[in-house]
C-alpha cells in the first residue's frame, strides 16, 4: 500500500509517516526542506522524501512526476500540510495573510489531489486534514478569518471531490484532527499527535461509507 503524506517533517504530519510505515506501508512524504527534516529522514529512506510546497503549483507537478515514476498506484494521500494564518480579527486582518492560507490550507490539497489523479485507482483514499474551525455550523466565537475561510473551503473541496471521484470507487474525506499538540496547536492542546492519528487510521480502516463527510478523530460526524 502505497501513501503520499504533505508537510510530513514535523506535527501531525510526522507522526502520520511513523504510524503508516510501522503498518508496513510504503510511505512517502513531501516537505519543504528535506535536509532539514532530521526526524522524517530517521523514518524513511530519503529517496521516499520530496521537497514540496503545496502553495507552489510547479513544486506539486514537479513532486508527483517523480511519484509517478516509483508507483503506478497512491492507496492513500494526506493532505495534511497546512498554516495557522496571522489570527488576526476583523480590524487587523489582511489580504496578504488571507492569501496565502487559502493557497496553503485549500488549493494547496485541491492541487495535489489534481495532480495525483492518474495514481487514484478504485480503493484508493484522499484524506484532507480540515478543522472543527472550519465548521460554519460550529463557529460561536468568531476571529481566526484567514484559517475558518481556508478550512470551510476546504470542507467544500472534500465534498465536491467526493462527488467527482467517488463513482471511480475513490473515497474523499475531511478530518478534524482534534485539537492537538503540535507548534500549530500548541502545548496546552489536550490531544497527543499519537492519539489523533491512531484514532484517524482506526476510523480509516474500520469505517465504511465515510466518503464525503467531515469526521473528528475518534469517528464522530460533524456538522459542516
Ligand atoms: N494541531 C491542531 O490542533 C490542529 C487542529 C485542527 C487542524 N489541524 C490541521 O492539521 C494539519 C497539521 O497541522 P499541525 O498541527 O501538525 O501543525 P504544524 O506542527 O504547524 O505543522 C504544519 C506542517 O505543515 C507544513 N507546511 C506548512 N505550509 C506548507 C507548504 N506551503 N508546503 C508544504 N508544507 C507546508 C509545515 O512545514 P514547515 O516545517 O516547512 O513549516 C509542517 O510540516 C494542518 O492542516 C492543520 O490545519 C491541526
Amino acid at each position: 500500500m502505497n501513501c503520499l503524506i504533505t508537510g510530513g517533517n514535523r506535527g501531525l504530519g510526522l507522526e502520520w509517516v511513523k504510524q503508516l510505515s510501522g503498518k508496513e506501508k510504503i510511505v512517502f512524504a513531501g516537505c519543504r526542506e528535506p535536509k532539514n527534516a532530521d526526524k522524517l529522514n530517521k523514518l524513511i529512506p530519503s529517496k521516499n522524501i520530496f521537497e514540496l510546497d503545496v502553495a507552489n503549483e510547479n513544486s506539486i507537478r514537479n513532486v508527483i512526476n517523480q511519484l509517478k515514476t516509483r508507483v503506478n498506484r497512491l492507496d492513500l494521500l494526506i493532505n495534511n500540510a497546512g498554516i495557522i494564518g496571522n489570527r488576526a480579527g476583523l480590524k487587523k486582518m489582511e489580504i496578504e495573510d488571507h492569501l496565502e492560507t487559502f493557497q496553503t490550507n485549500t488549493l494547496g490539497p485541491l492541487f495535489v489531489t489534481k495532480y495525483c489523479l492518474p495514481l487514484l485507482e478504485n480503493g484508493s483514499t484522499v484524506v484532507n486534514i480540515s478543522s472543527l474551525m472550519g465548521s460554519i455550523d460550529d463557529d460561536t466565537s468568531g476571529g481566526s478569518y484567514s484559517y475558518r475561510i481556508s478550512k470551510a473551503a476546504l470542507n467544500m473541496v472534500s465534498k465536491n471531490l467526493h462527488q467527482d471521484l467517488n463513482s471511480r470507487g475513490i473515497s474523499v474525506v475531511s478530518f478534524h484532527p482534534g485539537w492537538v499538540r503540535t507548534r500549530m496547536g500548541t502545548p496546552v492542546a489536550p490531544v497527543s499527535t499519537k492519539r489523533s492519528v491512531a484514532g484517524m487510521l482506526k476510523v480509516l480502516e474500520e469505517q465504511n461509507n465515510i466518503s464525503g463527510k467531515f469526521i473528528n478523530f475518534k469517528g464522530e460526524e460533524l456538522p459542516w
